[in-house]
């Protein structure tokens, strides 16, 4: 008997619902919300009524792609937080709804522990143990990774998120939101000429808010003397800001694998899709002799396959949970 799993992700600014069939995922559909690019960042209001209007064609079209029907499916996986409430309230009660209807167990999932279960969609999978930079809009953790559902948390960030750190730099530059993939295109064609400092903080935490900072008072001086400083040398400029942040990032990881001996380390996240952290992911696994795992691109933004093989892990766990569950803001791994 095969196992038919639907998940559902809503944490966030992304509707998205994925199936998964025995570990193999067969759809994986995301509704973007291009309302927030007005505000330049995301309203949680605006954010929360974009989920109620797409979450029905999403979980539609899942359903479709994956050549299945409602009756097929065997459990709801679904995204309990961390994230924003009003957006996880909308994917909550829907998987609670849709599993009453059809009489199926819910498994509840950790959006942080899924972005690094993305690695788990597909081949290579990392073996056990191995240590994960999560990087995303709202986090930025060294988690070491015992085994799919036992997650331990090294380090992480005292104050803003490295994706933060891309969208606020970004928004001072004067670009859309999310900066983060923008910032990487125009680094492609850059050089990182001027140099941003690296924040004191513990030997495995991470610090963002000084960098904005610097980089605040840096335009504003060069603004002073030149109105067209950012247009002239935009691309030089992210090429800096993305090398700052991928070096932070980077030292931590490294620093994680010598305190730990651990050889195979791998990178999830939103972030994770930036082309700077991925070669450079790649170079220091082959300095350090360590084998490195990134996943595939659609899998390192906010996605349902992630939440899908997470709910696959937990039904053959069988770790169900009730109609009386409720979102979190706030959820370690
Ligand atoms: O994981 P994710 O999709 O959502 C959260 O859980 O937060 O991460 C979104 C973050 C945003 O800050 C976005 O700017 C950043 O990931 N991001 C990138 C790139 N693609 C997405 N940052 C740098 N380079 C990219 N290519
Ligand atoms: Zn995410």
């Amino acid at each position: 008997m095969s196992t038919i799993i639907l998940a559902i992700e809503s944490s966030c600014d992304d509707t998205s619902a994925a199936i998964i069939k025995d570990g193999v995922i067969l759809s994986n559909c995301i509704a973007n919300q291009e309302v927030h690019k007005l505000y330049g960042g995301v309203v949680p209001e605006a954010a929360s009524r974009a989920h109620q209007i797409n979450i029905v064609p999403v979980v539609d079209a899942a359903i479709q792609k994956a050549g299945i029907t409602k009756q097929d499916i065997d459990g709801v996986a679904f995204t309990r937080g961390p994230g924003l409430i009003g957006s996880l309230l909308v994917g909550v009660s829907f998987a609670k709804a849709f599993a009453m209807s059809l009489n199926i167990p819910m498994m509840e999932v950790n959006h942080m522990q899924a972005h690094i279960l993305a690695h788990f969609a597909e081949d290579p999978k990392p073996p056990f143990p191995f240590l994960c930079l999560t990087v995303s809009g709202g986090h930025t953790q060294i988690v070491k990774v015992n085994d799919h559902l036992e997650m331990e948390l090294l380090g992480q960030t005292i104050d803003d998120a490295a994706g933060e750190a891309f969208d606020k730099t970004g928004k001072l530059l004067g670009l859309d939101y999310p900066a983060g993939p923008l910032i990487d295109k125009y680094a492609k064609l850059g050089n990182p000429v001027f140099k941003f400092p690296e924040p004191q903080v513990g030997e495995l935490e991470f610090s963002f808010s000084g960098l904005k900072t610097s980089i605040l008072y840096f335009l504003k001086k060069q603004l002073k003397e030149n109105p067209d400083f950012i247009q002239e040398n935009m691309n030089d400029i992210c090429a800096s800001v993305q090398d700052r942040i991928v070096s932070i990032l980077l030292k931590k990881l490294k620093l994680a694998v010598q305190k730990t001996q651990i050889k195979h380390i791998a990178i999830a996240g939103g972030v994770s899709a930036n082309s700077a952290l991925r070669s450079g992911l790649e170079n220091m696994g082959k300095e350090m002799g360590c084998a490195t795992y990134i996943p595939r691109f659609e899998y390192c933004t906010d996605n349902a396959a992630m939440i899908a093989v997470t709910g696959y892990f937990k039904f053959l766990k069988k770790e169900f949970v009730g109609q009386e569950v409720i979102p979190v803001a706030r959820w370690s791994v």
